[in-house]
């Protein structure tokens, strides 16, 4: 594999050139009927951009057109590649972070040397504090124009990020049949939506996570809030794979996802685990935090031309804290 440095260090807070902006928070009241609990979002918001991509959120959870739901599902599900990882303290505090890189083969701009659609999507990411009676039910970090979830946490209870699994065991088959009529199976965006809005706790968000049938393989990585509650879950469209769980008598202090088996060896073009692992190694387990992770998170090519946004959180304190990437040059294309 390529790597192009040593290990990020010191990079929390977040700063210019590596971070393009912060993410903007909105509310969304739970409380309200489906069809309306975005309006204040769209009121709020000032960027044309998402004044255009924002309705279609709204017409899809009132009900839009198959045809479109199906565009926007396909759309950020299939073009997102992903580096998860869980971590506990000597204190047994987690720490969740993701990076979501997104916008793969769609158009490479040669004389800038970035992706289009991910230089196009980033001013579309925020965050959203789902409140019922005033009080936050869950937080997330959204793509407009997408109803699913990729990025949350339930404050207290568990985190939980989304990684594509491209897998030969028939990932579109679910999709064909779904655009065929047969709709039994689930958009991994919708489960995770669904976990995080009605799960409530660790051990029932992993049943939900491992149990739904599904339209494709998903990698579900959770956080919980307690020693040991750390997994990643490796799904068929039908089956559980796989857990792989946080296990302190073993050493196992991280687990750590791309988007390939952690028990095969990632595609050698593609390989972000490597230098992934070798910083987490190399951060021990001693001097982990949101703010060390935040430096693995850094390290190219974790941080890619695709990198969106990379997200850091903790469940014992609730927080959520998103930031939109950049990768200055050198850096690789993914
Ligand atoms: C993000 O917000 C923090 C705190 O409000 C601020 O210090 C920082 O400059 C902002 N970063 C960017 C890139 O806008
Ligand atoms: C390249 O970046 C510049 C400055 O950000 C921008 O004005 C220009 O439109 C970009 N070029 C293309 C082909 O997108
Ligand atoms: C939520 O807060 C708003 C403004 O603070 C208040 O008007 C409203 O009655 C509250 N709603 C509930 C359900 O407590
Ligand atoms: C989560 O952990 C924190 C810190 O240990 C604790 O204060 C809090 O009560 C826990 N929350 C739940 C729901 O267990
Ligand atoms: C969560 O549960 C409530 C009450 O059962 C239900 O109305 C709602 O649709 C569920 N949310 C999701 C996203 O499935
Ligand atoms: C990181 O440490 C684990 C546990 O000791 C080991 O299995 C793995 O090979 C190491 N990975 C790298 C890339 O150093
Ligand atoms: C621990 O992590 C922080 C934050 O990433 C870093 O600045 C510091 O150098 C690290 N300390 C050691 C002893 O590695």
């Amino acid at each position: 594999y390529l790597q192009l440095e040593d290990c990020g260090s010191g990079m929390y807070p977040p700063k210019i050139p590596t971070v393009k902006g912060n993410v903007t928070w909105y509310t969304v009241n739970l409380d309200l009927a489906p069809s309306e609990r975005w309006t204040q979002v769209i009121k709020d918001k000032n960027t044309e951009l998402i004044t255009m991509e924002l309705p279609l959120i709204v017409a899809a959870v009132s009900g839009i057109p198959l045809g479109e739901i199906m565009l926007f599902n396909i759309f950020y599900e299939v073009f997102t590649v992903c580096t998860s990882v869980v971590a506990e303290d000597f204190n047994g505090n987690i720490y969740h972070a993701q990076n979501l890189d997104f916008g793969l083969f769609m158009g490479w701009d040669r004389q800038n040397k970035t992706w289009t659609l991910t230089e196009k999507l980033k001013p579309l990411v925020v965050n959203v504090n789902f409140q019922r009676g005033n009080k936050t039910v869950f937080k997330s970090t959204n793509l407009a124009g997408y109803v699913g979830m990729l990025t949350g946490i339930r404050p207290g209870e568990f985190s939980l990020t989304m990684n594509e699994r491209f897998n030969v065991d028939g990932g579109y088959v679910g999709i064909l049949e779904w655009i065929l009529g047969r709709r039994d199976g689930m958009w991994m965006g919708f489960l995770t939506r669904k976990v995080l809005e009605n799960a409530t706790s660790y051990e029932d968000a992993k049943d939900q996570l491992s149990q739904a049938k599904l339209l494709a393989p998903a990698y579900f990585i959770l956080g919980g809030n307690r020693t040991g509650q750390g997994c990643v879950i490796t799904r068929t469209r039908i089956n559980t794979l796989d857990i792989w769980e946080l296990d302190m008598k073993l050493g196992r202090w991280y687990v750590l996802e791309t988007n390939y088996d952690h028990w095969e060896k990632p595609m050698i073009f593609d390989d972000r685990r490597t230098p992934a692992m070798k910083c987490m190694n190399q951060t021990t387990q001693a001097n982990i935090s949101l703010a060390s992770v935040y430096d693995v998170l850094s390290t190219k090519p974790v941080l890619n031309k695709l990198t969106t946004y990379t997200s850091l959180m903790e469940v014992s304190t609730g927080t959520l804290e998103s930031y939109i990437r950049d990768c200055p040059n050198p850096c690789t294309p993914w």
